[in-house]
């Protein structure tokens, strides 16, 4: 109805508020789009292996697409990402001969990905997602196996801020990742953005993908998480927002809609969830959802392939569910 109040002006004192887009729910979801977010993040088209999949080969068009439409309505723009160890080519990694390239090959490349991508969007993108879920879930290691760290070592983030810092001085630059509630991996998060930050490189925020359950992570795990994170002085974003209705275990395929008792829960939570951010606004300088609504999630095929999934706060017909109302009504 046209009474609606739009989220973002619900937290205009508090943050922005944001939504992962792509070039088909951009235009099935304009009109949600335009009316309750002022922030976008690209949700694959900014990625290594779609603007750049070879090396003399970039296709900006998509990413150009959703700029465009940023520029066009007046929504700031959030760029994701440059250095992750998912959807990268392996042309990056390689020798000509076959092999692995060495690490002065690897970074060169890297600086010539970073110029020309952030570069181009030096104007439009306020902020990056620098370098993506880098640090390891399990074991005592602190970064996780990949192509970048075995070439190159500990030093390929590193590089990765520098680069992205010569290429848009004005940029904001974070480090992002998931499971960033969980104790261990915070401690190791923290661990890592610490050792950064004493060798002066540039960073300046940390991002909380919040790609949460019902039940879990504890709402007392989000609060420390956000006041261990807050306390290196950064600022934090709410990058990739959703609440999936399954906990993480729960691998039943037979729904057609959430049960009553999931929806009452994810009302609930979402309320709990913005009155947290809310209380910590001097931080959290921006709230991004991984979708706009209920008709398309990237959960609908992960973890279970073609499981739907209802993890935001419009439903399928792009209308707000309760959680909506608890959300902008309820603080
Ligand atoms: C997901 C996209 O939503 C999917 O369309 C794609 O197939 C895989 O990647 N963490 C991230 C995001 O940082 O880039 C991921 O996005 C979701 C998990």
């Amino acid at each position: 109805s046209s009474a609606v109040q739009p989220l973002h002006e619900a937290f205009s004192d508090d943050f922005l508020v944001g939504a992962a887009v792509n070039p088909r729910t951009l235009v099935g979801s304009a009109d949600l789009l335009t009316l309750h977010f002022n922030c976008i993040t690209s949700e694959n088209e900014m990625k290594f292996e779609r603007i750049h999949p070879q090396e003399q080969t970039y296709m900006f068009e998509e990413a150009d697409l959703l700029v465009q439409f940023a520029r066009e309505h007046g929504l700031k723009m959030r760029g994701h990402t440059l250095v992750w160890h998912n959807q990268t080519p392996d042309w990056l990694f390689e020798r000509p001969g076959g092999g692995l390239a060495d690490k002065w090959t690897l970074y060169a490349r890297l600086k010539e990905h970073i110029d020309t991508v952030v570069g181009r969007y030096k104007n439009d993108v306020f902020c990056w997602d620098v370098v993506n879920e880098a640090v390891a879930d399990e074991g005592a290691e602190l970064l996780r196996d990949s192509k970048w760290l075995r070439i190159a070592g500990d030093e390929f983030i590193a590089k990765a801020f520098e680069f992205a810092h010569e290429a848009a001085p004005g940029a904001l630059l974070f480090y992002n990742d998931y499971n960033e509630s969980h104790p261990v991996k915070r401690e190791k998060i923290v661990t890592l953005v610490k050792s950064l930050q004493a060798r002066g490189v540039p960073i300046h925020g940390i991002g909380l993908q919040a790609h949460w359950q019902l039940r879990s992570p504890s709402l007392d795990d989000i609060r420390a998480a956000i006041e261990r994170y807050a306390s290196l002085g950064l600022k934090l974003h709410v990058t990739e927002l959703d609440l999936s209705v399954f906990e993480w275990d729960d691998r039943r395929t037979d729904l057609r809609s959430p049960t009553a008792e999931m929806a009452e829960l994810q009302e609930q939570r979402y309320e709990q969830i913005f009155r947290l951010f809310r209380e910590y606004r001097e931080v959290i300088e921006c709230v991004t959802f991984w979708g706009i609504a209920d008709d398309y999630t990237w959960l609908d095929h992960f973890p279970v392939r073609g499981r739907k999934n209802w993890p935001f706060l419009f439903d399928e017909h792009h209308q707000p569910k309760p959680a909506f109302w608890k959300v902008v009504n309820g603080i």
